[in-house]
């Protein structure tokens, strides 16, 4: 297989380093068989050039989430991203407006917090009579929860939309999304249905979304994430209406 040679400007950074080494850009030239991702080339880098370059990867094929990066100036997943498709130098930086912990590694603790203020499980109204009774779903639901069932955690739709890097306590479209694919779940019930309804429509939630589309945009998933956030302002605009 032939090979290529790719040139990397990696963001290197370590808080805690005796030096406190800078906030500047590393070059690296890594050797690429053809078809190599960008995740490919870090780990090329890391293993061959500087074993303290620092990113998050686990599954290198685009399931568990943890290798999204600033590639380029657009957030992208590592292994999902052919260096092929890219300009060169290839830019890599962590996911922006997150705290840095190491190079490319920074701090996920609030995404998660938010991702768990909607309560991302299932919770029926009526538990099963026996817990081995299968709860079935039908075609038709299935299909409506389909694109929202995808998201794999990244946070790359949270980090590209400008709303919820500036505020706190905006959930931000991955956790909305979350919530929406439980919302849309009939088997859960129309009581808790409303009761999700009430929680993603709350203050800090939908409400927060101007629109901006860079959620859908950057989604590796292809979720329409600002689709989901506008039909649940449309399903609150509706049950508002209707106690009149
Ligand atoms: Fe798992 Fe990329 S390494 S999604």
């Amino acid at each position: 297989m032939s090979e290529s040679v790719v040139t990397l400007e990696v963001f290197r950074y370590d808080p805690d380093a005796e030096d406190r080494q800078g906030a500047g850009f590393e070059t690296f030239e890594v050797a690429l068989p053809e078809g190599g991702t960008v995740l490919d080339a870090l780990i090329t880098a890391r293993d061959e050039q500087d074993p303290s370059l620092t990113f998050r990867h686990s599954c290198r094929q685009g399931v568990c989430g943890s290798d999204a990066l600033f590639i380029n100036g657009r957030q992208r997943l590592g292994c999902k991203t052919q260096v092929a498709a890219l300009g060169e130098p290839i830019r890599i930086e962590p996911l922006p407006h997150r705290p840095v912990i190491k190079d490319l590694v920074v701090e996920m603790e609030d995404f998660y917090d938010r991702m768990d203020a909607v309560e991302p499980y299932f919770q029926p109204d009526d538990p099963p009579p026996d817990d081995l009774e299968e709860r079935r779903q039908s075609p038709e639901n299935r299909e409506a929860i389909k694109k929202s069932a995808r998201c794999i955690w990244c946070g790359a739709c949270t980090s590209s939309c400008t709303i919820a890097s500036d505020e706190d306590v905006y959930l931000g479209p991955a956790a909305i999304n979350k919530g929406y694919r439980f919302y849309k779940d009939q088997r859960e019930g129309e009581k808790r249905a409303e009761t999700r309804l009430e929680l993603l429509t709350q203050q800090d939630g939908v409400w927060r979304c101007q629109t901006q589309f860079s959620c859908t945009t950057v989604c590796p998933q292809d979720i329409p994430l600002t689709e989901h956030i506008q039909e649940l302002k449309r399903a609150a605009v509706k049950r508002d209406l209707s106690i009149w």
